[in-house]
């Protein structure tokens, strides 16, 4: 399905499938959860989903001259930290603004985390006051108007790397590469478990799984609290992406399936089922979420077994999407663990 486009290698290769035996048994042991580890796919800083989308985006960068990588973000996003970590293997500058998306302030949260990577791989960091948006963003707008008039030659990557012409198709590949790896294990995933925000992770699985008609069982949990807006961009997008890669079949707004249920109390913020997730999940598996995305979507998939969501025999597989990163700037939530 991405024979045409280019890709600029900056993960390890496939990411590895493991069955999380303990964790499914807690839950009652009729459903088999598996996590395909995006968390693990690369050394850029400890990797994570946006990685994958940017070996995707980084050819068009490449081939227009650009000498800068301007992006925008939360002050603790993964995406800008990882978009920080490609500028540096490209021998590129970086330009990041941080907006003030989430409402929580640990003592050191702009200190610690994803934004300590930041600023120790040399990126060019400006705060702006400006809450959680998962659209183009002003700040961003002028922070690319801003290097060119100092000369500079900006290349621009939206919010999550999403609402970016190829941003859908590193997660396109994902799919493909699921296919390849269940034809290897003897097993086909029944449903496909993501935590979806500014849209374009869902979006490209959702095209990549239409291919063999599992578009909807691709579960998105969403983490935005902004559900409407996380819903549209997912279906542009998803649109955008199989248009693009030819897919030769509309992509319905029937075919995005988000829970909109596990947000609360706002994006940026875990409940107190998000932390009993993510040390549930930590305590059976040794496998580390973070409070901001994926333990929310962890959150979800729990409680999605528990009501009995999946019939029994199911085989679920987590995207474990990475930003566990951000853990450091919530340590006040899991001091006594
Ligand atoms: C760890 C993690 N999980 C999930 C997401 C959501 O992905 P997307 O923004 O493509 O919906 C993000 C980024 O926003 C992320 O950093």
């Amino acid at each position: 399905m991405l024979e045409k486009f280019e890709r600029y290698p900056l993960t390890f290769g496939p990411t590895p499938i493991e069955k999380l035996s303990r964790l499914s048994e807690q839950l009652g042991g009729s459903v088999a959860i598996y996590a395909k580890r995006e968390d693990c796919n690369s050394g850029l800083a400890c990797g994570g989903n946006k990685i994958r989308k940017l070996e995707y985006i980084v050819p068009d960068a490449v081939a227009s001259n650009a000498d800068t990588l301007v992006t925008v973000g939360g002050v603790q996003s993964n995406h800008t930290r990882q978009v920080a970590a490609v500028a540096a293997k490209l021998g590129m500058k970086c330009r990041l603004v941080q907006e003030s998306w989430a409402p929580f302030q640990d003592a050191v949260y702009d200190r610690v985390g994803n934004i300590l990577m930041s600023r120790v791989m040399g990126a060019d960091i400006e705060f702006a006051d400006a809450g959680f948006d998962i659209g183009i963003r002003e700040s961003w707008r002028r922070a690319i108007a801003d290097v060119k008039a100092k000369g500079g030659k900006p290349y621009a990557i939206p919010a999550g790397a999403s609402v970016h012409k190829y941003g859908g198709l590193g997660y396109v590949g994902f799919a493909e590469e699921v296919r390849s790896q269940e034809a290897a294990m003897g097993i086909r995933f029944d449903y496909v478990i993501v935590c979806t925000v500014t849209g374009s992770t869902h979006a490209g699985m959702l095209v990549g799984f239409a291919k063999d008609g599992r578009a909807r069982k691709v579960i998105g949990i969403d983490a935005s609290a902004t559900p409407r807006r996380t819903r549209a961009q997912v279906l542009a997008i998803a649109r955008n992406t199989a248009a693009l890669i030819a897919l030769g079949r509309d992509i319905a707004a029937d075919d995005v399936i988000l829970k909109e249920t596990y947000a609360y109390p706002a994006y940026g913020v875990p409940s107190n089922e998000t932390n009993e997730a993510i040390r549930l999940c930590a305590r059976t598996e040794g496998m580390m979420t973070d409070p901001v995305y994926e333990g929310k979507s962890m959150q979800g998939l729990i409680d999605l077994v528990r009501k009995g969501f999946f019939p029994a025999g199911s085989k679920v597989l987590y995207a474990h999407l990475g930003g566990v990163p951000a853990i450091d700037a919530y340590s006040y939530f899991y001091k006594n663990g």
